[in-house]
């Protein structure tokens, strides 16, 4: 029982480490969330502090969900490694050591999914790439990438996976709800053509 929520407790706080916001804060002197859409996730630092920190970003962020799922195996526990996960997503969206003011739950629930199926992980990145390239916003682009993954999950007949992906799929689209006003506007921010936010 300690075991269980000494896990958990590790998983949210290896998610609630504030990668773009120390990234920024150390490497560019510069707070992300009073910058572009507020955000301190790996598309605000691209906008903001450029290609190679979005990168970083984005790869931290990604693993900040994949180690969490390997916890079970480190602590030789049967719970299954998604539902530890899903406590690094709620670091990352609620993070203790950025005032509980986090991203929008999007590459760290990827990185469980890349921790607990890796070939769904790239199915998932295949689809999220396209809608990017179709819609160039990344907030359209992981709105209907989740909800397609949720679908998808049905597939796989695994029913943790299915409840996991449609209890982050109704938590994502939440998280972007300022994000879903300004498409509605006709003002959300969009990719360059070649992902490119220049610095
Ligand atoms: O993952 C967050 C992304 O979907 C939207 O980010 O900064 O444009 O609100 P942002």
């Amino acid at each position: 029982m300690i075991n269980t929520i000494l896990m958990f407790v590790i998983a949210y706080l290896l998610g609630s480490i504030p990668s773009g916001v120390w990234i920024g804060k150390i490497f560019f002197n510069e707070d992300i969330r009073e910058h572009g859409s507020g955000n301190s996730g790996t598309t605000n630092t691209f906008r903001v502090l450029g290609k190679k920190a979005g990168t970083t970003v984005l790869v931290m962020d990604i693993l900040k969900g994949t180690i969490a799922t390997l916890l079970p195996l480190l602590f030789q526990s049967d719970i299954n490694p998604i539902l530890v996960g899903v406590a690094a997503v709620m670091g990352h969206t609620f993070p203790i050591f950025a005032k509980f003011k986090g991203g929008k739950a999007v590459a760290t629930s990827a990185g469980i999914l890349l921790g607990y199926h890796p070939l769904f992980f790239c199915i998932a990145v295949a689809i999220f790439l396209s809608l990017l390239y179709l819609t160039r916003m990344v907030s359209v682009a992981s709105m209907l990438g989740i909800t397609l993954v949720f679908l998808l999950s049905f597939l796989f007949k695994d029913w943790i996976l299915t409840t996991v992906a449609g209890v982050l799929m109704v938590f994502v689209i939440l998280r972007h709800r300022a994000n879903i006003k300004r498409i509605i506007n006709g003002t959300e921010n969009k990719v360059p053509f070649g992902l490119g936010y220049q610095k």
